[in-house]
C-alpha cells in the first residue's frame, strides 16, 4: 500500500492508474477502523480496479469540540488493517493540506429538508462540514465508485444530494451503500464504540434491540405510541435518547401515521455515558 500525504502526489499516481484504464474506488473514513470499514474496502475491491482509502478526522463536521478532541485515533493499526485488506493507496492528509486557507470556504450546500431533521437539527453545521470535506476529497480523488456505510443513513442521503449538487462531476460517481456490520450483541460497529467501557458496550446493544422491537411491533396507523414506548425503554436503561423516529426511507420525511405500505426506516440516536450512538433499520412493507 502506498501512503500519500500530499494531494499532488496522490493525483499524479491516480492519473497514471487512469491512463492504464483502471477504475478508482474510494472509501473516505475518519480512521479508527473496524470491520465495518473493511467491508467497504471489500466492496470497493469488487467494484473497482484500484481502491483508495482516506483517513482524515475532519474538524469542520464536529459541532461538539469535546467529541472532536475525544475522537479515537489508531493510525498504526489502521494502516495494518488496510494493507491486509488489499487497499492500494491511503491518503492521509493533514488539516492544512485539506484546508490550505485555514478553514473551509464559506460555501453553503443546499441540503433542503434533509438538514432540518434528525442529525441535521441535533448537530447544527454537521452535514455542511461533511459536504465540505467530501466534495474536497472527491475533487482530489475523482473516483468512479464511492463506498458509504448504511449506519450513517442520513449521511448517505446527504452525500447523494451532494453528488447532485456537484453536477457532471457528481454524475460520474456511483455510490454504493454497504450494510451495517454488527457485533455479536447486535451493536452497530462504530469508531465511537471504542469510547465505551466494557459494561456500556454490552448495554449499547439495546439500541439494536429497540430497532428490532419497532420492526416487530409496527402496525399501520399512528406511530406515536411505539416511539414513546421505545424512548421510555431507553431512558429506563440509562440512555439519553436524542430521537426515536420513523421516516420515509427515501427522503427521511418523518412519518406520524403509517399506511402500512410506505417503506420506512427506523432511526435512533441516544447518548450512553456522553457517547452519542446512532443506528437504523429499514422496515420493508409486508409482501404477503
Ligand atoms: O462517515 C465518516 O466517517 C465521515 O463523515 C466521512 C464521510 C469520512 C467524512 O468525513
Amino acid at each position: 500500500m502506498i501512503l500519500f500525504k500530499k494531494i499532488t502526489d496522490l493525483r499524479n499516481w491516480l492519473e497514471s492508474q487512469r491512463k492504464n484504464g483502471k477504475s478508482i474506488g474510494f472509501v473516505p473514513t475518519m480512521g479508527a477502523l473496524h470491520p465495518g470499514h473493511l467491508s467497504l474496502i471489500e466492496t470497493s475491491l469488487n467494484k473497482a480496479a484500484v481502491t483508495v482509502c482516506s483517513i482524515f478526522v475532519n474538524p469542520t463536521q464536529f459541532n461538539d469540540p469535546a467529541d472532536f478532541s475525544k475522537y479515537p485515533v489508531t493510525i498504526e493499526s489502521d494502516i495494518e488493517l488496510l494493507e491486509a485488506a488489499g487497499t492500494m493507496a491511503l491518503f492521509l492528509p493533514d488539516v492544512k493540506e485539506i484546508y490550505p486557507n485555514g478553514g473551509p470556504a464559506s460555501k453553503k450546500y443546499d441540503l433542503g429538508y434533509l438538514e432540518t431533521v434528525l442529525d441535521g437539527s441535533s448537530r447544527p453545521g454537521h452535514f455542511q462540514g461533511v459536504c465540505t470535506v467530501v466534495e474536497r476529497l472527491l475533487e482530489i480523488v475523482e473516483p468512479d465508485h464511492l463506498m458509504l456505510g448504511q449506519k450513517d443513513y442520513q449521511q448517505c442521503l446527504v452525500i447523494t444530494r451532494l453528488l447532485e449538487l456537484m453536477g457532471d462531476t457528481g454524475k460520474r460517481i456511483q455510490i454504493h451503500i454497504c450494510p451495517t456490520l454488527r457485533e455479536k450483541s447486535g451493536l452497530a460497529m462504530s469508531s465511537r464504540n471504542m469510547r465505551l467501557n466494557m459494561a456500556d458496550r454490552e448495554k449499547a446493544a439495546l439500541i439494536h434491540q429497540c430497532l428490532l422491537q419497532i420492526r416487530n411491533e409496527l402496525e399501520a396507523g399512528k406511530l406515536n405510541n411505539i416511539k414513546q414506548k421505545i424512548t421510555a425503554i431507553l431512558i429506563s436503561q440509562g440512555f439519553r435518547p436524542d430521537y426515536v423516529e420513523l421516516a420515509n426511507a427515501r427522503n427521511l420525511t418523518l412519518t406520524e401515521v403509517w399506511d402500512g405500505k410506505e417503506e420506512l426506516v427506523a432511526l435512533i440516536a441516544a447518548f450512553l455515558s456522553e457517547v452519542r450512538l446512532i443506528d437504523n433499520m429499514l422496515i420493508q412493507k409486508a409482501t404477503e
